[in-house]
């Protein structure tokens, strides 16, 4: 066969197929039921696992009865402390050095309520399920303390603060308008569909994993570590994952699956339950965050300073950087944010869709709603006027900035010209009437990924990548951009993913896993068709071509690379309730080139979902008596169900990452951003009162 070389070396791709609607490739499997996720997989054998976590906030393990339970029906064994192998705890992860969450009974402290404390083996999930409920482990519990406040003695700033402080001080004083608020969200966790599971077995000297995650070679390399194993020894695959969001890094269900494997010496799943995702996967950490503008009569911004408190847990730091979010936005003249936390005995928060985005976005864009009600001016034309040339920190120019343009286009779309600036005076039977809009924001990144093409004797193409899909279409994607790279039809093209044996790859996360993969797969088929313009004939076995973008990425210029917005939202408050009801809501992005319509508007559509949902419905409580969740399941934690979602639109305006072999910049987070601001300056405009402490219950409107 031949393969035709040529228009692919330059910048975009020629085929065709990127930027046109597909279906997911494996859509059909996933709604038949074929479609396996970790918890699924059949193995001959297997045992599962049951983990057990601590019900005290802190303190230490006195004693794990084990006899009573080891005497059930099914029972194979029960890991905890006292007998459990060691794991090597001085490596670098992904995140820096390891994370004690995963030093899986290793010692007898509890640092929080939930913490992993045994595991009951069994021959069946229902056998582990009831012998793990009668496990006695006795405590000798310390004080605990959970109070998260930004007045709490133990808060410290986390990092150097950005700008200067006399100089900000200064632009307060001499400014005209100035707004100074206090904005708080509450803590948020992150459920994907698909609780976190994993299957591990020796297999002919290698570890073989099957988990669900974000990215297979990460695990791999975090469990070749954990074990002291060669990286050549574990396989990690993840072929389907039901949803992630930042919660499926490497967590324990894995090391708990691969210690339990090598104790049985047998294959063994874990399956954590609903209640164990809320304090063994991250979540996002509640927040405080005063921001102060200051601004000329005509809405010229002199000062921007935004202060952000957020928890993190006794034994790891993880800082929610909501003060990041004002980096790129506007241009004042003096700049200063700090990121401050408060280390208590809570879970280790972490990542979670639009990490410091999410919430520093509702503040900011907010206050920035105030001062446009204080100048009198409508916030799409204070925002016009605030334009920065360059990044507000960095000084440098941006790759492309076209968030006015989805301010204008989201504003014809949605109305924005009819709108009534007056606050409380649209009323429609017993509902007052409001819109509001607010800016969003994510960085475009990508990071070094390793792909192989192949192709093969029968006129087909294999591309093998260590992408995950984690529902976002992301293996769709990647069929689309290798067909055009590749000059062919998309049925010529198969995509296999989630296999760390395929080599190291970005995760799906930080928006970054479509660029990331996209970039390699592209170099990969440079490299494919480089080899047959050189005379390669493909045998029988097919003829493969690898890439590693590392070089290429390590060339790109320092620029501020971001995907923006303009979020607006309308709604409906009843003045008998407080019940705040989202008539419609309009994303318009600049997120780079949208690969697959189809999928990216349900992924823009799904983070504005997630932001209507952390406007009105989303909060973890936590009892300062035990020190854990009142609720913790998804009857108790509230999110918006499909009665509350309402007509909904998301779009794109033009706009490519020139640097970008295929121009993207990356989708996955930036949907969830400012779209709770959207919604809170909407409350505001119907009802004339500032709503700043997310969720905006019922009991808050009143
Ligand atoms: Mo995400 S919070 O980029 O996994």
């Amino acid at each position: 066969m031949t393969v035709a070389t040529g228009t692919t070396a330059g910048n975009r791709t020629a085929g065709g197929a990127v930027g046109t609607a597909h279906t997911r490739l494996e859509g059909r499997a996933k709604v038949t039921g074929a479609a396996r996720y970790a918890g699924e997989v059949p193995f001959a054998e297997l045992a599962h696992g049951q983990l057990v976590v601590s019900t005290v906030a802190r303190g230490r393990i006195t004693a794990v009865e084990t006899d009573a339970v080891l005497a059930m029906p099914g029972v194979l064994d029960v890991l905890h402390h006292g007998n459990a192998p060691r794991l090597n705890g001085d490596y670098a992860g992904m995140l820096g050095k390891a994370d004690p969450l995963l030093q899986v009974f290793q010692h007898e402290r509890v640092p929080h309520v939930g913490w992993p404390v045994a595991l009951v083996l069994a021959e069946t999930p229902e056998q582990a399920r009831e012998a793990a409920d009668a496990l006695v482990v006795r405590y000798a519990t310390d004080p605990h303390d959970v109070a998260f406040s930004e007045t709490h003695p133990a808060a410290y700033g986390s990092d150097a603060e950005t700008g200067g402080t006399a100089e900000t001080e200064q632009a307060l004083a001499s400014s005209a308008v100035v707004v100074d608020a206090r904005y708080t969200t509450p803590e948020e966790h992150h459920h994907p569909m698909e609780p976190h599971a994993a299957m591990a077995r020796w297999d002919g000297g290698r570890l073989e994993v099957v988990d669900t995650n974000q990215g297979s070679t990460f695990v791999a390399d975090e469990l070749a570590k954990l074990f002291s194993l060669d990286a050549e020894s574990v396989r990690v695959r993840s072929e389907h994952v039901g949803g992630a969001f930042g919660a499926k890094a490497t967590r324990p269900h894995v090391v708990l699956a691969a210690m339990a494997a090598t104790v049985l010496n047998r294959p063994v799943r874990v399956v954590l339950t609903r209640r164990q995702l809320f304090s063994l996967v991250g979540y996002r950490s509640p927040t405080v965050q005063r921001v102060r503008l200051g601004a000329d009569a005509d809405g010229r911004l002199r000062a921007l300073d935004h202060q952000a408190y957020c928890a993190t847990s006794s034994f790891r730091e993880f800082i929610e950087r909501s003060a990041d979010f004002g980096r790129v936005m506007y241009g004042p003249d003096a700049y200063r944010a700090q990121n401050h936390v408060v280390p208590l005995d809570v879970p280790t928060p972490s990542f979670m869709r639009a990490p410091g985005e999410a919430p520093g976005s509702f503040a900011l864009e907010c206050a920035v709603d105030e001062l446009a009600e204080k100048c009198g001016i409508d916030p799409i034309e204070l925002r016009s006027r605030n334009e920065p040339e360059a990044g507000v920190v960095s000084g440098l120019p941006f790759s492309s900035r076209n968030l006015l343009a989805c301010f204008e286009e989201g504003a014809r779309r949605f109305g924005w010209a009819e709108r009534d600036p007056r606050p409380g005076v649209r009323r429609e039977g017993r509902w007052l009437l409001g819109t509001g809009t607010a800016a969003a924001r994510f960085p475009s990144g990508v990071a070094p990924s390793t792909a192989a093409v192949t192709a093969e004797a029968d006129g087909t193409f294999t591309v093998r990548i260590t992408a995950a899909d984690v529902g976002t279409g992301a293996r769709t994607a990647l069929a689309l951009v290798a067909a055009d790279a590749l000059e062919v039809a998309t049925e010529r093209v198969r995509i296999r993913i989630a296999d760390s044996d395929f080599g190291p790859a970005m995760v799906a996360g930080g928006s970054m896993g479509t660029r990331s993969w996209a970039w390699a797969v592209i170099e990969a088929v440079q490299a494919l068709r480089e080899k047959l313009a050189l005379g390669g004939t493909v045998p029988p076995q097919g003829l493969t071509a690898r890439a590693d973008t590392g070089a290429s990425i390590g060339a790109l210029s320092q620029k501020e690379r971001h995907s923006f917005g303009a979020q607006f939202a309308e709604v409906a408050v009843d003045v008998s309730t407080g019940e705040v009801r989202v008539r419609r809501m309009l994303g318009m992005f600049a997120a780079g080139k949208i690969v697959n319509p189809l999928t990216a508007r349900s992924q823009f559509l799904g983070g504005m979902i997630w932001g209507l949902s952390m406007a009105l419905h989303e909060e973890a409580v936590r009892d300062g008596a035990t020190g854990g969740h009142v609720g913790a399941d998804l009857a108790g934690y509230h999110i918006a169900a499909h009665a509350d979602i309402p007509q909904l639109e998301a779009g794109w305006v033009d706009d490519v990452d020139e640097d970008d072999p295929v121009g993207i910049k990356g989708i996955g987070e930036i949907g969830i951003v400012g779209s709770a601001a959207a919604v809170a300056n909407a409350v505001w405009h119907a009802t004339g009162v500032r709503h700043r402490d997310l969720p905006i219950r019922p009991d808050r409107v009143l």
